[in-house]
């Protein structure tokens, strides 16, 4: 196996190192975070750092890269205090990874794609039509982590919204059949499948599938 060590990977090009710790650490949520200025400028763009952060509230949170650069999410976020997470699905991820491109702030994402703005129940935000799972959420608080200078965005989920077929008895959403994908570094998407589903595992007992009987 090749190794690289920490002082191999700070000599190491810009690209080489961005794609090798973009990638190490497994795959990554492929998501459309959809904004709107208070002048009603909407603004889409791929996050690939969203995450679960407890269910007890409902909280999530991502990473903002530094703020040395205008960045329409986090001035919009911080200026209207919500936003919504959308699902890329298949057949969505070459708009995805558009909306990354650095359009002017006054230009909205929506506009030079064929990703296409849907408002739901009066929230202010927007989301994507096409995703089939999406959130409405309300910036709570934000950290700064001074190693890299980013910052982390923690926001409860107001609604979620599921396409029906997609939800289990027990409010398990199948990602598979949502054609959910999920991204490999900085600019791989990829489809995962569902292997299988295992109940809770306790101390000395079989592990057990949900599509298996139980005797
Ligand atoms: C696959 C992928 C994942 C990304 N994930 C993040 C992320 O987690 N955090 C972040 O700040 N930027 C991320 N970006 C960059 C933003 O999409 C990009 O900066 C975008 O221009 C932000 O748009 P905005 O200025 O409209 O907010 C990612 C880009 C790509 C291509």
């Amino acid at each position: 196996m090749l190794q690289f060590t920490k002082s191999s990977i700070s000599e190491m090009s810009k690209v080489f190192r961005l794609n090798l710790i973009n990638s190490c650490t497994g795959y990554k949520s492929a998501n459309l975070i959809g904004t709107k200025s208070p002048g009603g400028i909407s603004n889409v763009a791929v996050f690939s750092s969203v995450t679960h952060l407890g269910s007890n509230p409902p909280l999530l949170g991502f990473v903002i890269r530094p703020t040395t650069v205008p960045r329409n999410t986090y001035e919009n976020i911080k200026k209207t205090g919500v936003f919504t997470v959308n699902h890329i699905n298949s057949s969505q991820i070459k708009d995805a990874h558009h909306s990354s491109a650095k359009y002017a702030t006054d230009i909205s994402e929506f506009d030079k794609t064929n990703l296409q703005e849907e408002y739901l129940d009066g929230f202010f935000a927007p989301f994507v039509k096409n995703s089939n799972i999406k959130m409405a959420c309300e910036f709570t608080n934000e950290y700064h982590i001074k190693e890299n200078d980013t910052l982390l965005f923690v926001a409860s989920i107001e609604s979620v919204y599921v396409a029906d077929e997609l939800i289990q008895e027990d409010g398990w959403l199948n990602l598979d059949k949502a054609n959910t994908v999920a991204i490999n570094g900085l600019d791989g998407y990829t489809k995962p499948t569902l292997l299988d589903r295992f109940k809770y595992a306790r101390p000395d007992q079989k592990i057990q599938s949900f599509f298996e009987n139980d005797t």
